[in-house]
């Protein structure tokens, strides 16, 4: 498979998160590509295509992704659908305006005239398409081939209150999945989280075939890991041990992933926060590997 242009459908949960987590990902998977576009709601990439659907399927904030078939502005939409040369078989076009633009246009009129502007090449399909052509409302239209979807409910079955040992400390799925993206690590590497507390970034590794490793002060957390990892089929080294004693435990690890402490004195034993992050930042240094990297959480207060 050639050089092509894919576009990103991102998420709108954050405005440059989804956007890192991609280029993220493509660097690890697909590495040679180059940006070609990017605004509210997408980005656009060009390179080999068929290393991209790896990226792709590791993703958490974006949505759908496929090959870009072009960008115009909305009165000339129905113009370039009809010039669109697209693979054979049925098709079914859909319309979204990205974060609250365009509210005069009625998205589902729109997409039949799209339709319309393909159906003397393909049979307009609305139950079993052979293929999606979605419309992104954005700075311009984007036209786009959906190719991949990303199934976002799989991280609802796995939040906090669907595993046996729960806490409110935890991140969401998705963000744990992107904060371990943002890493770069890839299948195979040891990622460590040094307070894994309930096992979320820890499970989230395992899950995308990476050698996890886990550590927690508290035994009573580590005990729930273990439980929850169980619970999920999944296996990782879990252990207790202070922050600072992470890299004679476990030794180099590729990537760290991890949320320290948000501030609350019970969730660190008392010991101040600064002195927690910065003795926390030494270690995580000492045991990555050489250009290693490390995605940590941390609290940034409003105002
Ligand atoms: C915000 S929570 C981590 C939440 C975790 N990502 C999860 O999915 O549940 C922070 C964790 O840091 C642990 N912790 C606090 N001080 C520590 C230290 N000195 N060394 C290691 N872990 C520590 C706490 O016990 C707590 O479980």
């Amino acid at each position: 498979m050639g050089s092509l242009p894919i576009l990103f459908e991102l998420s709108g949960e954050h405005p440059t998160l989804p956007t890192a987590e991609a280029l993220a990902c493509l660097r690890a998977e697909a590495p040679g590509f180059h940006q070609i576009g990017s605004g509210p709601g997408y980005l656009i990439v060009k390179g080999d295509a068929g290393r991209m659907g790896r990226a792709v399927d590791r993703l958490a904030l974006t949505h759908r992704a496929g090959r870009h078939l072009g960008s115009c502005g909305l009165d000339a939409l129905e113009r370039t659908a009809a010039g669109l040369d697209l693979p054979p078989g049925s098709v079914c076009v859909r319309v979204r305006a990205v974060q609250g633009l365009y509210p005069e246009v009625d998205t589902y009129a729109l997409a039949r005239k799209v339709g319309n502007a393909l159906s003397s090449a393909h049979a307009i399909d609305l139950t079993s398409p052979a293929m999606y052509v979605r419309v992104l409302l954005s700075d311009e239209a984007h036209l786009f081939l959906v190719e991949r979807e990303i199934d976002r409910r799989s991280f609802e079955q796995r939040k906090v209150a669907e595993r046996p040992f729960f806490s409110p400390i935890s991140l969401h799925p998705r963000y744990a999945r992107a904060l371990i993206n943002l890493t770069e690590a890839r299948a195979g590497d040891r990622l460590l989280d040094p307070f894994c507390g309930t096992g979320g970034i820890v499970i989230e590794a395992a899950l995308m075939g990476m050698k996890a490793i886990g550590s927690d002060i508290d035994p009573a957390m580590v005990d729930g890991c273990r439980r929850n990892l169980r619970h999920f089929g999944l296996e990782a080294e879990v252990e207790v041990a202070d922050v600072g004693d992470v890299p004679e435990m476990f030794g180099e690890v590729a990537a760290v992933a991890t949320d320290p402490p948000y501030g609350r004195a019970a969730s660190t034993r008392k010991e101040d926060l600064d002195t927690l992050y910065s003795r926390g930042m030494r270690s995580m240094a000492r045991t990555l590997a050489p250009g290693g990297r490390a995605g940590v959480v941390l609290p940034i207060e409003a105002g």
